[in-house]
């Protein structure tokens, strides 16, 4: 059985992008069997993977094809030892169809439970909205990591999600938890970063990772290339944290510690 992790957040651009591409790739490196669905319209996954052209078979059919099979909608990498659904949602005519066709939010979950079985962990990065496609992602996961920036209205943000999310599971999915506040794009130089993440860890303890992910060069650079940064400098600052996550994550759940990533 995979565990599904969804990376999700109210607020738009806080890392879950990255966060869900590296992640998956840190997972896959352990040697993990991982799959990454990219539930965001948006459709960034693709493009932290270098891959720029339009996507023929994605989320879309995933979503709204239930007799193609998911081995023919998605993309399998040597290179980064796993395999992508791509979402290729780019229009609003392909959005609307969407919210026309995917009338249940167990849709993706169904789909999951049926074909995602030969995998150790399936990671869904989620837009940064409540529609069809996030409820979609939450509906499907057994484990939410919700990334925050340490500014000043991110309290804020993080509480709204916190009592929608209370709802949403209640309502669709009560086996759903929440992982862990993910720190990410964290300065320690920036006094208003080191106030906000001791606020957090005073107030919500282990709700928040012990691992935080800190701003780096290295994650600007190999997103620019169109790679993790995992792939790009295994020993950089932003891979180095990525994969004491994935440990954290391995640890905090007891997922097969015999694989434990190294
Ligand atoms: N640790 C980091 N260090 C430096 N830059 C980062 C880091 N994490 C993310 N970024 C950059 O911040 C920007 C936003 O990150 P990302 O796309 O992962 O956020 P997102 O939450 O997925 O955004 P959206 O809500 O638009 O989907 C990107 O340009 C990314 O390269
Ligand atoms: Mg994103």
């Amino acid at each position: 059985m995979p565990t599904t992790i969804v990376f999700s957040s109210e607020k738009g651009g806080v890392g879950k992008t990255t966060s869900a591409v590296n992640l998956a790739t840190a997972f896959a490196v352990g040697g993990y069997r991982v799959l990454l669905i990219d539930m965001d319209p948006q459709g960034s996954v693709r493009f932290s993977f270098g891959i720029k052209g339009p996507i023929a078979k994605g989320t879309l059919q995933l979503l709204t094809e239930p007799k193609t099979p998911l081995t023919a909608l998605m993309q399998s990498s040597a290179e980064h030892g796993m395999d992508y659904v791509f979402s290729n949602i780019d229009t609003i005519a392909a959005e609307r169809l969407v919210d026309a066709q995917v009338q249940r939010p167990d849709t993706l979950k169904g789909r999951l439970a049926r074909e995602g079985g030969a995998y150790d962990f399936i990671i869904l990065d989620a837009p940064a909205s409540t529609g069809t496609l996030a409820l979609n992602a939450l509906t499907a996961a057994d484990l939410v990591i919700l990334p925050l920036q340490c500014e000043s209205l991110a309290i804020k943000s993080l509480k709204r999600f916190l009592s929608a999310f209370k709802e949403m599971q209640v309502k669709y999915n009560p086996h759903l938890r929440v992982a862990g506040i993910l720190l990410t794009m964290y300065d320690r130089s920036i006094e208003v970063h080191r106030r906000i993440s001791r606020q957090l860890y005073d107030t919500l303890y282990d709700a928040v990772f012990a691992t935080i992910i800190p701003k780096s060069k290295e994650v600007t650079e190999a997103s620019a290339l169109g790679q993790s940064v995992i792939s790009y400098n295994i020993n950089s600052v932003g891979a180095t944290a990525y994969i004491r996550l994935a440990k954290e994550i391995l640890d905090r759940y007891g997922l097969r510690p015999e694989l434990a990533v190294s």
